[in-house]
């Protein structure tokens, strides 16, 4: 498969175009795509949360080319942040920082601090410089549904809402940017990502993880992100094929994400192997998900991933998809637990 990094000049120009006007632009990021306006238009920042029938108290991420024009958005910059900002950007970290005073209020939900990020996608970079300006944005899919991570994602859950979309291929990293809270009291894990907490304490030392107790919103807190339709279950790796058989005996048809082949063959189950590394599994897993949502399954059963801390990412977001499938106090304490166990 050709892999398509650039736009054209007049795709970008088109773009440019759009998001001066007003209206909404999906790109391309390393981590999945985004749903974009112009960080300066508040009532072109609002078609976003109506598009994605998102709630507006939830913050959105401001996009830029490079840190240097970081000062149009943050007030201080803490020295934390500078040098999370050095080592990992541009690349798949969000920073959140206090605001400088001039942001509107619907980009960061009315709080005091703003949500950054610098993208390594060449093609999100073009937008960027061309456009030249802040382009706030969240991952282009309806609230609480899993990220898009190929152009064709975009158009089938937001079509003709969006005016422009710019095809940058698949997402490399393919899951959501880590996020990271810097100000005077420290650091803090908010969202695990591909920057993992071991690569963030080799520059800051210390960082604390999770929302701290009185926090006022954490990202993707609420159970129902990251979610499939179809009601999902992790399974641990010993029992995923007697899950898949009895299933199968009962005539019920079962979607299985594991990271191995299955036994034996199993007729009224869809299985995918997203094999073992985790880079692997990361960058398929929202299409995976996408894929096994669309086979008719009254189920999908996700085989348990590994302990270690490449893993902790895609635990994060898997607990989270399946919380949504319980809709229960269980479902808190799941996310809880997911980041409590993180080392
Ligand atoms: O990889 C990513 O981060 C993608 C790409 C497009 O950059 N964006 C993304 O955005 O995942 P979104 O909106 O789907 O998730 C960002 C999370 C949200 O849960 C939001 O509530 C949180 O970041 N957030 C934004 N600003 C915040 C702030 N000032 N304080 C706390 N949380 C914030
Ligand atoms: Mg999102």
């Amino acid at each position: 498969m050709v892999r398509i990094v650039r736009a054209t000049q007049a795709e970008i120009d088109e773009a440019v175009t759009a998001l001066r006007d007003g209206d909404l632009v999906a790109f391309p990021t390393e981590t999945v795509y985004g749903l974009g306006a112009n960080a300066q238009n508040p009532t072109a920042v609002q078609k976003i949360f109506e598009v994605k029938g998102r709630p507006t108290t939830h913050p959105v991420i401001v996009h830029i080319d490079s840190p240097k024009y970081l000062h149009r958005w943050v007030r201080e910059v803490p020295e934390t942040a500078q040098l999370l900002a050095e080592r990992f950007w541009p690349g798949p970290l969000t920073l959140i920082m206090p605001k400088n005073p001039n942001v509107h209020d619907i980009v960061t939900g009315g709080q005091d601090t703003i949500a950054v990020r610098v993208p390594a996608h060449p093609m999100a970079q073009q937008l960027l410089t061309a456009f030249g300006g802040g382009i706030a944005a969240p991952s282009a899919n309806r609230y609480g549904r899993l990220s898009p991570t190929r152009a064709e994602h975009v158009r089938d859950e937001l079509g003709d809402a969006v005016r422009v979309v710019l095809d940058g291929g698949e997402s490399q990293v393919g899951l959501e940017s880590t996020i990271v809270a810097c100000d005077v009291s420290g650091v803090r894990l908010l969202r695990p990502g591909a920057v993992t907490l071991a690569q963030l304490r080799q520059v800051v030392g210390d960082v604390e993880v999770g929302a701290p107790g009185a926090a006022p919103r954490v990202p993707g807190s609420t159970p129902t992100h990251y979610a499939p339709s179809t009601p999902m279950t992790i399974v641990p790796a010993d029992e995923i094929d007697t899950r898949a058989e009895d299933a199968s005996a009962d005539g019920q048809r079962i979607a299985v994400l594991a990271q191995r082949l299955p036994l034996k063959t199993y007729p009224s189950v869809t299985w995918i192997n997203a094999g073992r590394r985790a880079d692997a599994y990361a960058h398929d897993l929202y299409a995976n998900l996408r894929t096994l949502d669309k086979a008719g399954c009254v189920q999908i059963l996700v085989q348990e991933v590994p302990a270690d801390e490449k893993w902790d990412a895609i635990r994060d977001r898997l607990l989270r998809g399946a919380a949504a499938s319980e809709v229960e106090e269980g479902a808190d304490s799941a996310i809880a637990g997911s980041i409590g166990a993180m080392p």
